[in-house]
């Protein structure tokens, strides 16, 4: 039997302080998040300097708490795993120090992640008979990107958004329609009982052969809906029914899913996948889980999505990234800096 690699993964990259312990990229032994949620829901969007200020304060009890959940030491850990990019600078900084911290004090390779690459793994890690190449969708606050995967390292950018990601579009959304934040759990509850045909919002598709998306003009529509084409009507949410913001809901996340559906099925017929793959923070979204499914079921693909608790930013996705570039030796130096950026 081969050997057991623990790896200690660490996430700092937006609002959720969090880490875990991974053995050979597959088996989680811990996953601890700390959200910050509560903490930014009165501005409604995250605020770097409290995100920051926040992970401090999480960050110690987390490890800790991770390292005890899975019953290992640091004898028993093979490497730290880091989301180093992309992300919130301030926010990225807090476990990036952490995470080097504990290398040189462990003695022990420090591994960096893209936390955008990671999110894929959550659909992945657990799966058997993975068949490559496939299509992956990965959507979340921050990004809204199709990739084309050969292996988990081995990553294409072939989409992205030219403007508000998916997860951005349903934050916007909830503050427009006074709903609060993060807007889309909230957004997905409040469209259960609403009419997805009620108001017919555009499905911005770019150009035919183009797998980009846009959102930002979905968005506009339901603020126009809400305000008057002018914006200088009074806003209506105040005074509407639950009835009606629940149709607003539910035709805004129509418009969304069938974008992202969509494009989805384009990309991977002009790639000829079997396989896709959806993650991210939005695909924790039950709508848009089901109008993916049912995209594969029609056009014989396989369909392997993460399960809800690893859609939102979290560390095992990170440690188990970090295996395979365990494996292939990519290691980081202590110098890694945290970056915005992919
Ligand atoms: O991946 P994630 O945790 O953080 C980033 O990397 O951005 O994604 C957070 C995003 C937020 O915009 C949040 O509103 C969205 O994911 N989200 C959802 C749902 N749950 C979280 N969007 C739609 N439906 C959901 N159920
Ligand atoms: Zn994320």
């Amino acid at each position: 039997m081969s050997r057991e690699i623990n790896i200690l993964g660490i996430e700092t990259s937006c609002d959720e302080t969090a880490a875990a312990v991974v053995a050979n990229g597959r088996n989680i032994k811990s996953s601890i998040v700390a959200s910050q949620a509560r903490l930014h829901a009165e501005f409604g969007g995250v605020v770097p300097e409290i995100a920051s200020r926040a992970h401090i304060a999480f960050i110690y009890p987390v490890i800790v708490e991770a390292l005890a959940r899975a019953g290992v030491g640091k004898d028993q850990i093979g490497a730290i795993a880091v989301a180093n990019r992309p992300g919130l600078v301030v926010a990225l900084m807090v476990g990036l120090t952490a995470a080097k911290t504990l290398a040189f004090a462990w003695e022990l390779p420090l591994i960096g992640v893209n936390h955008v690459h990671a999110h894929l793994q959550s659909a992945i890690m657990e799966q058997e008979g993975l068949e490559l190449p496939a299509v992956a969708l990965i959507v979340s606050g921050g990004h809204t990107n199709l990739y084309l995967c050969a292996s988990p390292l081995d990553l294409t950018l072939i989409g992205s958004t030219v403007d508000d990601a998916a997860g951005e579009a349903f934050d916007k959304v909830a503050t427009i329609l006074q709903l609060g934040y993060p807007g889309g759990p909230v957004i997905e509850k409040t469209a259960r009982s609403g009419n997805p045909k009620a108001v017919d919002f555009p499905r911005s598709m770019l150009d035919r052969e183009s797998l980009d998306f846009s959102f930002s003009g979905v968005k506009t529509a339901v603020l126009y809906h809400c305000r008057g084409q002018d914006m200088k009507g009074q806003d209506r949410v105040a005074s509407m029914t639950p009835q009606e913001i629940a149709d607003i809901a539910a035709s805004f996340q129509a418009a969304v899913v069938d974008v992202l559906v969509a494009k989805a099925r384009r990309a991977a017929e002009r790639h000829e996948a079997k396989t896709v793959l959806l993650g991210g923070g939005v695909a924790a979204n039950t709508a848009l889980r089901n109008a993916l499914q049912g995209m594969c079921d029609r056009t014989g693909r396989r369909l392997l999505v993460a399960p809800k608790p690893l859609c939102t930013d979290n560390a095992a996705m990170v440690a188990s990234l970090a295996y395979y570039k365990y494996l292939a030796g990519d290691f980081a130096d202590l110098d890694l800096e945290a970056r915005a950026t992919s």
